[in-house]
């Protein structure tokens, strides 16, 4: 099985996420960064989703409190005040492990073969990772990340949340040379829930996937008013990207992250010219197309084991 460290900032799609890999992958811990909420709230919802799919086991570490260099930007307009709205959750009495996000990153990787990196948030527990320790550029074997666009941006016109909110960060992860797969807007705007996927959820009926049918209540209503057909699966396409790489297709491109443009922050500029003409190296596989039938496929037998 392959071994991950989900960093994330949950966040409902998060939230699908972490449920996606727990039954698939070994998940060795979930570390939390400042992103869709203050760094306390989700880190809260990281330790109320370990109980709510009674995956107690995973260690959940808490991380970086804001960006790098920038003040932090939430999205309530997305998942609510807390991060995580629309589901009746008690509060965790599940402990968080102790130490550091970045620590726990740099040991893991340090001490166990093969770790693959699944971040779903804003990039700067990894950029401070990389910063830290050099030597993970070589350790890591692969990392899966719900980030950036090759075509629009959500935040800004060009900017995908997770980037823009630490661009710096986003900067220094891009430029690693860590072998990585990019589940971009364009990718994850191709998987909507929908009021009928909601529907199939609710009716398998355990106490995860009453939750998780909450969530995704909250969570389609906030995203159709914002005139999107349904409630993109960004997070868990970069889970399934590693659980199943034959959903999606993918192209090797040059990926720069915008750090100084005026009208153009955070945006992922993907080069996907034709060859003859690219001046650099592709740094990044980026995900194109999605199968969204057998991703909701996977999605929900997934839901049903809990
Ligand atoms: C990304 O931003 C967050 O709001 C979501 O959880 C996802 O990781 C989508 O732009
Ligand atoms: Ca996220």
């Amino acid at each position: 099985m392959t071994s991950v460290i989900i960093d994330c900032d949950p966040g409902h799609d998060d939230a699908l996420a972490i449920l996606l890999a727990a039954k698939h992958l070994d998940v060795l811990g979930i570390t939390t960064v400042s992103g869709n909420e203050s760094i306390d709230n989700v880190t809260t919802n990281a330790l109320k989703l370990v109980e709510v799919g009674n995956l107690t086991h995973i260690p959940v570490v808490r991380g970086a409190e804001g960006p790098l260099l920038r003040e932090a930007v939430y999205a309530p307009q997305v998942h609510g005040k807390s991060g995580m709205d629309g589901a009746e959750i008690p509060e965790p009495t599940t402990k968080l492990k102790e130490g550091h996000a970045v620590d726990f990153i740099i040991d893991t990787v340090m001490s166990t073969s093969d770790v693959v990196l699944l971040p779903m948030g804003p990039l700067t527990n990894i950029a401070l990772a990389l910063r830290k320790e050099p030597r993970l550029r070589d350790r890591v074997k692969l990392m899966s990340i719900m980030g950036g666009s090759s075509t629009n941006g959500n935040i800004t016109p060009t900017a995908e949340f997770n980037i823009y909110v630490d661009a710096e960060a986003a900067d220094i992860v891009y430029q690693s040379q860590i072998p990585m797969l990019m589940s971009g807007l364009n990718l994850t705007r191709q998987v909507l829930a929908k009021q009928e996927h909601i529907d199939e959820i609710r009716a398998i009926n355990n106490p995860t996937t009453s939750v998780v049918a909450d969530l995704l209540t909250f969570y389609l209503a906030t995203s159709t008013r914002h005139s999107h057909d349904g409630a993109a699966m960004h997070d868990p396409c970069a889970v399934a990207a590693i659980i199943d790489p034959t959903l999606i297709e993918f192209e090797p491109m040059h990926v720069a992250v915008e750090t100084a443009g005026a009208h153009t922050y955070g945006m992922t500029v993907c080069d996907d010219r034709p060859g003859s003409v690219k001046s650099k190296e592709a740094n990044v596989e980026v995900a194109v197309k999605i199968d969204s039938d057998r991703f909701f496929k996977l999605l929900i037998d997934t839901l049903r084991m809990y």
